[in-house]
Parts: C-alpha cells; sequence; structure tokens
C-alpha cells in the first residue's frame, strides 16, 4: 500500500442518501477509494449508478449521509471559514452539461471572472481582464469572445468556456463529469486532448466521470467501476482493460465496439440479462446478482466487500478468483 501522504484524496465509506417517498435511495452507498495527486482516477457505469453524487459529495456540494472525504488529509466535510474556502479554490467541477452549466445571462468575461472575483484572486480590472483574455487563449478560443454570451456559441465552445472558468482558480484537482458526453464525437477526442494537455502543463489531478469504457481508458490511470451506488473493481486502466475481473466490468467492456469489422463479428458479447434494480431500497447481497450468469445463493445473499488482488487491484464479487 503506498504511504498515507501519497493521496491527495481519499474518500472512506462514503455514503449519499436522498429520501424517495417512504424509502431511501442509495445513489452512493459506502464507497472507498484514493487519488494520488497528478493522476486521473476515471468513473464509469450506467447511468443513474450514481457518479454524478459521488464528484458532487467528494467536493462537499452534497452533505455525505455518511464517511469521510479526506483533501490532503483534511474532511472536506468538516471545512470551515478559510479552510472551506481554499479548498473550493483548489477543487473545481466541470459539468456534464455544458447547455444547462453556464448562466446565458452572462458574459462569458463575467463568467470566468466570477471565481478569481470570489477568491480575490486579482484586484484590478486590468489584470482580471488580461487574465481572462489569456484563459480563453489556453481553451483555444479566442480573446474577443469574452463579449459574448454563452448562447452564440456550440456545445465543445460552451465545453472549453466550462473548462476556462475551472482553471480561473488555479486549482489542483477537477472533477470532470462527462465533460464529453454531450458533444459531438468529432469535438470529444478535442476536449479530451486539451484536458490531457492542461493535466501535464499544470499538474492536475482529474476525477473523470464518463457513461463508458472508450474514451476513460486513454484519459484514466486507474479507472473505479461502479454499479448502483457501489464500487464493484478498482485498479490500473491497463489492467482494467486486460485483465477485467467482475463480471459487470466484463460485459461493460464487451460493449465497447472494435473499430475492426471482423473482429468485431468474432467477438464475444457479454449479455446483462435483467433490468438495473431500483436504488431506492436496492436487492439484498451483491447488487449485481439478478443480472449475473455466475450468481450463486451467496451471491443472492451477502454482500461482497471489495477485496485485493495482486497489487492494487480491487474487486467485489464472491466468485473472484486470483
Ligand atoms: N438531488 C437528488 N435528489 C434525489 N435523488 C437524486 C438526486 N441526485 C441524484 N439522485 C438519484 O441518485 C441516483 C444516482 O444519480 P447520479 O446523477 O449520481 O447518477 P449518474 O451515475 O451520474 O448518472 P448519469 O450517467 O445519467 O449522469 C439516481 O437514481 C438519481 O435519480
Ligand atoms: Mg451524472
Amino acid at each position: 500500500m503506498p504511504e498515507r501522504n501519497e493521496y491527495l484524496l481519499e474518500v472512506k465509506g462514503l455514503k449519499k442518501y436522498f429520501k424517495a417517498g417512504k424509502g431511501t435511495l442509495k445513489a452512493v452507498d459506502d464507497v472507498s477509494f484514493y487519488i494520488r495527486p497528478g493522476e486521473t482516477l476515471g468513473v464509469v457505469g450506467e447511468s443513474g449508478c450514481g457518479k454524478t453524487t459521488c464528484g458532487r459529495t467528494v467536493l462537499g456540494l452534497y452533505d455525505s449521509t455518511d464517511g469521510q472525504v479526506l483533501y490532503r488529509g483534511e474532511d472536506v466535510h468538516q471545512m470551515k471559514g478559510k479552510e472551506r474556502q481554499n479548498f473550493t479554490k483548489h477543487a473545481q467541477i466541470i459539468f456534464q452539461d455544458p447547455y444547462a452549466s453556464l448562466d446565458p445571462k452572462m458574459k462569458v468575461y463575467n463568467i470566468i471572472a466570477e471565481g478569481i472575483r470570489a477568491h480575490g484572486l486579482l484586484k484590478s480590472e486590468k489584470e482580471i481582464r488580461e487574465r481572462v483574455e489569456e484563459l480563453l487563449v489556453t481553451v483555444g478560443l479566442d480573446k474577443q469572445y469574452a463579449e459574448r454570451f454563452v448562447h452564440e456559441f456550440s456545445g465543445g465552445q460552451r465545453q472549453r468556456i466550462g473548462i476556462a472558468r475551472a482553471l480561473a482558480v488555479e486549482p489542483e484537482f477537477i472533477v470532470c463529469d462527462e465533460p464529453i458526453s454531450a458533444l459531438d464525437v468529432s469535438i470529444q477526442a478535442q476536449i479530451v486532448n486539451l484536458l490531457g494537455r492542461l493535466q501535464k502543463e499544470k499538474g492536475l489531478t482529474y476525477m473523470f466521470i464518463a457513461h463508458d469504457l472508450s474514451m476513460v481508458k486513454y484519459i484514466s490511470d486507474r479507472v473505479m467501476v461502479m454499479y448502483l451506488g457501489k464500487v464493484v473493481e478498482i485498479t490500473a486502466s491497463d489492467q482494467l482493460y486486460e485483465n477485467p475481473m467482475h463480471p459487470y466490468t466484463k460485459a461493460l467492456l464487451s460493449a465497447i465496439p472494435i473499430p475492426d469489422p471482423k473482429m468485431e463479428e468474432g467477438k464475444e458479447r457479454i449479455k446483462m440479462g435483467g433490468d438495473i434494480p431500483s436504488p431506492v431500497d436496492p436487492p439484498e447481497g451483491c447488487r449485481f446478482h439478478n443480472r449475473c450468469k455466475y450468481a450463486t445463493e451467496k451471491c443472492r445473499t451477502e454482500e461482497p466487500k471489495l477485496r485485493l488482488f495482486g497489487k492494487d487491484h480491487y474487486v467485489a464479487c464472491h466468485m473472484a478468483k486470483e
């Protein structure tokens, strides 16, 4: 195991529940993981499995129901005053939907300048203007765009504005919440490349949330797979692709199309049976059991914990073997 201080972020037993009528919606349910400085942790899983909720709770945008989020060893949910403000400068988010996350009534200039002003990073309007223009250029936009409103921009351009806004406060850590899902495939690679370049230049740490595994592979050092509020597998990106151990990860991987039609034809497709159960009062035992062809009685009754296989490869499956 790495030394404690090797982690930028350490999440321990994090839970985020929402009230849902008479039941409890367990959006994030006892999740533990860490992120090292300068690395990218990819987070994948089907819609509704709790990725956004996890990202937002990590940033303290949601209160937690239980557990801890330690940022440089300090509990994010206990931070107050100056400490809290410092954290909100260091940790930023790029939102899933570039259409909904930028205020249509604000000029691009003010969208980007807002954080700089809130944290008192620059005093004079001249310095702020220079900084905003520099940020626009950094994300590949024309500095004259500062005077425009967001409705004048395409999805890809809006996401660049969202990235400039996040960068404005010189963060260390960014939760990128599906920053490319709302974009055309042709634009997706550009944004991924931009995020990769910025990471290298500025030594950023990312939690990169995505729906499917295809893009995550290129950007992530390690990948965490979530299913219905739980982490089912977490390991180095290469290891996950070469040796996926959880049946759910295998199913996700087999859903990625191979560009070569011949190989695509011969490929074994692992079909998942059944539907995703509701996160309101989720099933006993392993949450994946009703869709898993290997499930036994134990899987229906006893919840599998994450177990370590080899170096840094954690899997929550009763059937997993070395
Ligand atoms: N503010 C909220 N109040 C109540 N329930 C919520 C809230 N936010 C999320 N949920 C529920 O929590 C679960 C997880 O949602 P979340 O948005 O985290 O999923 P996700 O993995 O990000 O999905 P997607 O890939 O579609 O963005 C869902 O069942 C969702 O309906
Ligand atoms: Mg989401």
